[in-house]
């Protein structure tokens, strides 16, 4: 191991952007296929992983809405979160703020308060075992109308205390953001912080409106805001943060050659960029691996992984005083190595 890698893999991580459900190895998708007694397109975990050849969101999503039909019971879901926590508490991440699909689950007959349940449990003994503190935001499928994002709203009133957001995600080419202006109105009138997917597959444009339109707080993704100037420099200017997803957007097809992917452009202008795994099992990484993958193919500096770390830190829904204390543990790592 270099001595980059081992600074990468020991530093103290947030992440911000990440889907549950695509969280979802092979191995436990058998697992909890063989435990609900359901018959999987596959015949091994090799067939599964051959499976993940993607160019583009759609291919993904295809195979990503297939793999959560796995996900019955509270346990299911438990099961798929704990994994989820042990494996990047071993990365050093201290804090996540996860995503999950409900109407991927309510469409499939699965109540609400199951999937919740079980997320939400896990959460809770992420933090009390592991020191891993959370939040759990919960995302509009874009492809779906905006009155199922409302119904599906009204059906979160009742577990408020397990929410703290309201993202979008799904297809975003012909799904843009003014679709969704009513549900995301609502939401934060209930008191949700905002996110939306933009930018990633979809046109400036896309990002623009879910500033002025769903009025985010966040921008998951944004890469194509690099496409207009002005808009990067409302960006930078407003201090929007971007949870960028570096091999998702390699696996995507949205960046063809890592060498070529855009993180290090958006630190030079000034834009809070922030590293993420979006989906870990489906994409070749948890935190670490896009760490290690923007450093060896861009070069980066100590310095500039710390920024994406502070970034992280900074930019997420924490209150003040945990955002401190998990911003002084990086200081102190950060003297550790003499940088920072
Ligand atoms: N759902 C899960 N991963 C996603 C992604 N990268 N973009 C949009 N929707 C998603
Ligand atoms: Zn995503």
């Amino acid at each position: 191991m270099t001595e980059l890698s081992a600074f990468i893999e020991g530093m103290p991580k947030a992440e911000l952007h990440m889907h549950i459900e695509g969280s979802l190895e092979p191995e436990l998708m058998f697992d909890l296929a063989a435990r609900n007694e359901i018959e999987l397109p596959f015949k091994s975990v090799e067939e599964v992983r051959a499976a993940y050849q993607f160019t583009e969101l759609q291919d993904f999503l295809d195979i990503y809405y297939q793999g959560m039909n796995v996900l019955i019971t509270e346990q299911d879901f438990y099961d798929l979160t704990w994994a989820y926590l042990t494996k990047i508490h071993a990365q050093n991440v201290i804090h996540t703020e996860i995503f999950f699909d409900p109407q991927g689950h309510t469409d499939r007959g699965i109540a609400f308060k199951t999937v919740i349940d079980g997320i939400s449990r896990a959460l809770k003994d992420g933090e009390e075992k592991l020191g891993i503190t959370s939040g759990l935001i919960m995302c509009f499928l874009r492809h779906l109308s905006e009155e199922s994002a409302l119904e599906t709203l009204e059906s979160a009133l009742d577990h408020k205390d397990q929410i703290i957001g309201v993202g979008l995600d799904s297809s975003e080419l012909g799904f843009p953001p003014a679709g969704f202006q009513r549900a995301f109105e609502k939401a934060k009138s209930e008191g949700f912080l905002l996110v939306a997917h933009a930018g990633e597959e979809g046109p400036p444009d896309y990002v623009r409106d879910a500033l002025d339109l769903l009025k985010i707080d966040r921008l998951d993704h944004g890469n194509r805001a690099l496409e207009d100037d002005s808009l990067v420099d409302r960006l930078v200017s407003e201090q929007m943060a971007l949870t960028v997803c570096p091999l998702s957007n390699y696996k995507l097809a949205g960046v063809t050659d890592m060498r070529q992917h855009p993180i290090a452009k958006m630190l030079d202008l000034g834009l809070k960029a922030t590293v993420n795994s979006d989906d870990p099992a489906y994409f070749g990484g948890y935190m670490n691996e896009n760490y290690l993958a923007i450093t060896d193919s861009l070069g980066l500096s100590k310095d500039q992984i710390l920024t994406l770390a502070r970034n992280g830190f900074d930019a997420s829904f924490c209150i003040q005083e945990r955002k401190q204390a998990m911003q002084d543990q990086l200081d102190k790592y950060a003297a550790e190595y003499n940088v920072g």
